[in-house]
């Protein structure tokens, strides 16, 4: 894979991670469920790919809706008012609409109306890309905070029919407010991102943009859903997130030793068991939650680092490692200290 040439470059202002949030739908859709709908079994799924259940978001429950709830919670928890915000960055691939971006819709229904919105696709990767480009934004000051967000409804973009990856995604959503830091807590050491565009054609959704225009014919052959050639995507994202974990932790100067967890992309429990080995990281050291939600794609690293900071897995002080990898192929990393 192809080096980028320069990315991840330390702003001269800190800037922290000041509340967390997340939000899942209720509906919860068992492997049990799958069995009826295409030839797979729970015991497949569970033991290929660690998950045992993902939330399906009601009819009209759209990503601005999930990403507005969870963005409220992040601000409640970093105590910063809806009209106080004053960037909005969605991260998802699977906005209300092509246009405009969800990250509009969502500054409607937090009220921020002084904030600038706009989205970011960058796949499972695009949390960790919009908190690097809302660090950098809020540390050369054009920005007091930001609300980065990452957002899904999937399940509108699967192909039910097809066993090979409609098992593997579920929706949700989650969100980070970064605030300049005037302390060390929840300050971000380091970051790294990387794209490799020509491997794009691995996983991706063919049809709706411009290139296969959606037709009844398309819409007939399922072309406006995922696909993906799954193992070869796998080999992908184990070789990436091991080299973006290393070299983010090598840019906030530290070792695999001094990180309290690992919060990596929850696509496949193999491929994270896999990248833990690769870093010498004991299982307890790595954050796991995509048994109960699936592949949320841009959500995914979000919801986790909401989950392990409210349930007290993330004590001050620690450092932690971020690491996603995602459709583009897109990779990206991040060290934060707590
Ligand atoms: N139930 C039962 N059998 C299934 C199945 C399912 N849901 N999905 C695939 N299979 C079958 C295949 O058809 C194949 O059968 P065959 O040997 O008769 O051809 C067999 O299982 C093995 O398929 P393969 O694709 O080699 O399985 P795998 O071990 O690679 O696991 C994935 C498949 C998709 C779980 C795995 O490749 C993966 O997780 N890839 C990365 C996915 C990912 O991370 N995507 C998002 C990136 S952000």
């Amino acid at each position: 894979m192809a080096s980028p040439s320069q990315n991840g470059s330390d702003p001269p202002q800190p800037v922290r991670i000041a509340g967390t949030g997340s939000y899942v739908p209720d509906r919860i859709m068992t492997n049990r469920e799958l069995e009826d709908l295409v030839e797979t079994s729970d015991d497949w799924i569970t033991s290929r790919t660690g998950i045992r259940e993902r939330r399906i978001a009601a009819e009209g429950e759209l990503t601005s809706h999930m990403a507005a709830a969870a963005a409220r919670r992040a601000l409640e928890q970093a105590g910063v008012k809806g009209d106080e915000v004053e960037l909005i960055i969605v991260a998802t691939i699977t906005p209300d609409t092509i246009t405009p971006a969800t990250a509009c819709y969502v500054q409607q229904e937090l009220g921020a109306l002084r904030a600038v919105a706009f989205d970011v696709s960058a796949a499972c990767s695009g949390f960790l890309y919009a908190l690097e480009i809302a660090r950098h934004a809020i540390a050369a000051g054009a920005f007091r905070n930001a609300v980065i967000v990452g957002a899904e409804k999937l399940s509108a973009f699967v192909n039910w029919t097809d066993r090979n990856t409609c098992v593997l995604f579920g929706d949700g959503a989650g969100a980070a407010v970064l605030l300049p830091s005037e302390d060390h807590h929840g300050r971000i050491l380091s970051s790294h991102l990387g794209t490799d565009g020509a491997q794009a054609e691995l996983l991706n959704i063919p049809g709706g943009g411009a290139a296969c225009p959606i037709t009844p014919d398309n819409v007939e052959k399922r072309l406006a859903t995922l696909a993906m050639q799954g193992r070869e995507v796998f080999k992908h994202a184990v070789n990436a997130m091991r080299r973006a974990s290393e070299t983010a932790m090598e840019k906030a100067g530290l070792t695999t030793g001094e990180i309290a967890l690992v919060i990596p992309h929850q696509a496949n429990l193999r491929i994270i068991d896999a990248i833990a080995e690769r870093l010498n990281l004991p299982a307890e050291k790595v954050f796991v939650n995509l048994d109960k939600y699936g592949n949320t794609s841009a959500a995914a690293v979000a919801i986790a680092l909401d989950e392990a900071n409210r349930s007290g897995r993330i004590r001050t002080g620690d450092r932690i490692l971020l690491v996603a990898f995602g459709a583009g192929l897109t990779w990206a990393s991040a060290v934060v200290e707590w």
